[in-house]
């Protein structure tokens, strides 16, 4: 399979079948090295930040092992902390080794995009995948791209899968507006099959709970979220805006630098 920035292949390892992603070549890739995504995240050391920021070729080897690097790091993290992601085996000179998640037939699991869904499934897995949000936010990861598109159905559930941009929830500026829009995705996929969905507003009450330090895998979700009353914070109303221009002027960059087919 051909992702947007990777190859994916089912492998053999002895006895056992599994799963093993090469990224493409940075310059294949699309939008999630922005800056917004790797604000904070920590490399090895000064020479190698400074050779980062210059973007000489020595800088943007390291980036891309860094970049690499994170979505194993988060692997392991996550299945740590009990999220349904792949396991992850092993990772070596750029290829990701994991356990390849599976349908009820042994086949490589759809993804959620591919598969139509009953109103009762819909919420079933749209609750699933908050828990599973949830439980991420609390070990302290936001996914950062988390979509229909990014969800394997598996023959026991929903598993989350591609992870190299994962934000820190505590240290990126930009994770609040992450975890909203990833929860966000997933109310607009599943409000197609359970309209009343749409109506929810869990992103919201998730950040706020996690915010004040009373978020907890088990925490209970109403999907009813009351803003608090009082004076609005000029100074981030305005980060936002300033987010969403810059972000915008990178697309239009990356648009105008990519060459035509
Ligand atoms: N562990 C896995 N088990 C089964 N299929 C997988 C697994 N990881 C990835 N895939 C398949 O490969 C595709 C691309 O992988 P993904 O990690 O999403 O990379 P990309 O960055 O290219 O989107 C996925 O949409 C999915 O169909
Ligand atoms: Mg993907």
């Amino acid at each position: 399979m051909s992702g947007k920035e990777a190859m994916v292949y089912v492998v053999r390892c002895g006895d056992e079948t599994r799963c093993a992603k090469i990224y493409k070549e940075a310059s294949k890739r699309s939008f999630r090295q922005a800056v917004d995504y790797t604000e904070n995240r920590r490399v090895r050391n000064s020479r190698e930040t400074r050779a980062m920021a210059k973007g000489t070729r020595f800088g943007r080897e390291v980036t891309e092992a860094a970049w690499q690097s994170a979505e194993v790091d988060a692997l392991y993290r996550l299945a740590a902390a009990g999220v349904r992601v792949p396991v992850p085996h092993n990772f070596c000179d750029g290829v990701l080794l994991m356990e390849l998640v599976t349908d009820a037939d042994g086949d490589a699991a759809p993804r959620l995009n591919d598969v139509a869904f009953t109103p009762e499934q819909a919420r079933l897995h749209h609750a699933t995948l908050l828990k599973e949000v949830n439980r991420m936010l609390c070990a302290g990861i936001v996914h950062g791209d988390l979509s229909e598109f990014n969800v394997l159905l598996a023959a026991d559930g929903p598993v989350i899968i591609d992870l190299p941009q994962a934000v820190d929830a505590a240290g990126n500026n930009h994770a609040k507006r992450m975890l909203l829009r990833d929860v966000n995705n997933l109310r607009g996929f599943f409000g197609q099959f359970a309209t009343e969905l749409l109506g929810t507003n869990y992103g919201e009450e998730i950040w706020a709970l996690y915010a004040s330090g009373g978020l907890r895998p088990e925490s209970v979700l109403t999907g009813a979220y009351v803003r608090a009353s009082g004076a609005v914070d000029l100074g981030y109303v305005m980060r936002e805006i300033d987010d969403a221009r810059a972000e915008e002027a990178a697309r239009r960059l990356r648009l105008s630098s990519r060459p035509r087919a």
